[in-house]
């Protein structure tokens, strides 16, 4: 997610605007760059990667008063400095937060009035349009208004222009912009806690308004170009619950991105048609077996995909935990695909599983979120999911992300082997268009999961049992419960349990039972019953009603599409782990003797 920031003042500009920067990485980036005025020029900087390699390359004293800044998470084109905001044209510089739709019209327009641009960017499409108008309406203001009446998408952008050195210009649709001021200056930025150091009164921009930046003045306009009036406001709260946007906890906020998360990740890949997953994922029907390997979490997502691939598109997968993999036997051979799956592409065994297949000669094929990460330059192949910064220490966004990939995978591999026709396809597409309406709905649905969660929170031993794709579930839902309130919970497969774990099962030990599979349903409540006849507080989190009570308490998740079923099974066992450690008083963002990112074997 692109970040935003912009000063005008009496102080200098480029310390500001870093500092500014560095408080929207969590937004997650790729890389960063500032515009600033010096002598009556604008000056361009830009880096791939972190600010630091920015900050580098800049004399944070140079005496320049006005600038506008960026932090680059790549939609349209590799990330790299080339495609690194701020973008040029004529006499625009701007820096841009969003997507520009129409940008491969605009592009034609423009190529044939003899603008020729070198980024891959929709953003410098936008650059380009405003200095067209520019060009026919000799009024920057108007240039912008017509231009917003052009572009479509989402975008907020930040605007200097070099005929006018003593402003900036700020514009909005959809793309969140705020505008700030203080004593010494005023800003813009994407989120408040990049100008909470300096200043914590701001103005909230609507969309189609713009703003004209000086030095000691704010000037507003609506979509008609009246000035109108804005009412400023203050935020009171600290640096840490900006960055938060309000939730409590990281981890919540990240858990209510989810719908977003699901679209951004598909809509990278997927248009709606078979086509375009055969041209993303074409290289990957020709293996004949995959092994998929991670760690924690990623591995249960690996769990997941093995479950689908081998359903859909019948090919035997292996999941293994890195760090045993790295020092076993592997039976791969050239027909062998090896997936390493990792939120922050830096954990050290599955980088070191990686670096065992790729001296075996072995095809590798990375899922990875962060962009630049070591394991996604390493591997062959890259598929980023779209789940931005991930801040809390147990991911839920880039574990949902990761399955939705699988359920990608499973899909196309399906549909190439002839597992899946014509018609399974337009059904699993209708759902697929569904399911961010649906994840909303899931999560919407919190407080039922919450209800149930103080009924448990004082249990110190809680079981997860489920069969097939339910007990890959069960791991994580296990995982996530254990990571953040520190209660022992264990999964187990459910059929499983007669040989030796049923003992522990006493009265009122807490089951939690997943049962989604429908082939698999009818086994899973006989062992449901099993417990419950021991004497087991049965929560039982199901896709089906039932006619008989066999359970104490029900979390019901909605019906879709099996392939795409676990995305939606997975939020309310989050949002029960949330709680429970909630009301354990845990530290729920950073639970003990745990990093975000495991960098050591
Ligand atoms: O960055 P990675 O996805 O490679 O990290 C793998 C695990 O360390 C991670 O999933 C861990 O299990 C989380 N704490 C789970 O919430």
């Amino acid at each position: 997610m692109c970040g935003i920031i912009g000063y005008i003042g009496k102080e200098k500009c480029l310390p500001k605007i870093i500092h500014g920067l560095e408080c929207l990485e969590y937004r997650g980036y790729d890389s960063a760059g500032v515009a600033y005025i010096n002598n009556k020029n604008i000056i361009i900087n830009k880096e791939k990667g972190k600010i630091i390699n920015l900050k580098n390359n800049l004399n944070l004293e140079n005496e320049s008063y006005i600038g506008i800044g960026h932090t680059r998470w790549a939609t349209h084109g590799e990330a790299n400095k080339i495609n690194a905001h701020p973008h040029q044209v004529g006499k625009f510089t701007i820096v841009h937060n969003g997507i520009i739709e129409n940008y491969s019209e605009l592009k034609k327009m423009l190529e044939k009035n003899k603008y020729s641009f070198k980024s891959e960017t929709d953003t410098e499409i936008a650059c380009a349009l405003i200095d067209y108008l520019y060009n026919k309406e000799k009024d920057i203001l108007k240039a912008i208004e017509k231009a917003l009446k052009t572009l479509e998408g989402s975008y907020a952008l930040g605007i200097i222009c070099s005929d006018d050195l003593e402003h900036i210009y700020a514009v909005k649709k959809t793309s969140p912009l705020i505008i700030a001021s203080s004593k010494f200056g005023n800003f813009i930025a994407s989120d408040v806690p990049a100008i909470l150091e300096f200043t914590n009164k701001y103005y909230l921009l609507n969309d189609a308004e713009i703003c004209i930046l000086s030095t000691d003045k704010l000037e507003f306009y609506n979509q008609d170009l009246k000035n109108i009036k804005k009412q400023i406001k203050t935020f009171e709260g600290t640096y840490e619950s900006a960055a938060k946007g309000g939730y409590e906890h990281f981890m919540l906020k990240e858990i209510n991105e989810q719908d977003k998360v699901f679209k951004d990740t598909i809509n990278y890949y997927f248009d709606g048609t078979i086509k375009s997953l055969e041209k993303n994922f074409i290289g990957f029907s020709k293996f004949k077996k995959i092994d998929i390997i991670a760690c924690g979490s990623a591995y249960h997502t690996g769990l997941i995909g093995k479950s689908l691939i081998e359903k859909y598109a019948n090919i035997p997968v292996n999941v293994e935990i890195a760090s045993e993999y790295r020092y076993k036997k592997s039976f791969y051979d050239k027909k062998t695909l090896v997936i390493l799956v990792s939120q922050s592409g830096e954990t050290a065994d599955t980088l070191a599983a990686l670096k065992k297949a790729k001296e075996d000669g072995i095809k590798t094929l990375a899922i990875v979120n962060v962009i630049g990460s070591t394991i996604a330059r390493e591997a062959d192949e890259v598929i980023y999911i779209k789940a931005g910064c991930e801040i809390a220490v147990a991911t839920t966004k880039a574990y949902l992300a990761q399955v939705a990939i699988f359920s990608l995978l499973a899909i196309y591999l399906g549909y190439h082997n002839k597992l899946i026709d014509n018609d399974d396809l337009k059904e699993i597409f209708k759902e697929l268009n569904k399911m961010p309406s649906l994840i909303k709905k899931t999560i919407s649905k919190a407080n039922n999961y919450y209800d149930i969660a103080e009924k448990i929170y004082k249990n110190n031993q809680i079981f997860f049992i489920g069969r097939g794709i339910d007990y890959a579930l069960c791991m994580e839902a296990s995982l996530k419960l254990k990571e953040i309130s520190y209660i022992n919970s264990v999964a187990y497969q459910a059929g499983e349990l007669k040989h030796g774990t049923i003992s522990l099962i006493e009265k009122n030990r807490v089951v939690i039972a997943i049962a989604t599979d429908e082939e698999l349903i009818n086994k899973t409540i006989s062992n449901i019953k099993e417990v419950k006849a021991r004497g087991a507080h049965v929560i039982l989190v199901t896709n089906t009603n039932f006619a008989e009570k066999f359970y104490d308490d029900l979390i019901i998740v909605q019906k879709t599409h099996p392939i795409l079923q676990p995305i939606l099974t997975i939020i309310p066992m989050q949002l029960l782990a949330y709680k429970v450690a909630k009301n354990k008083g845990c530290d729920i963002d950073k639970p003990r003797n745990l990093a975000k990112s495991v960098t050591v074997e």
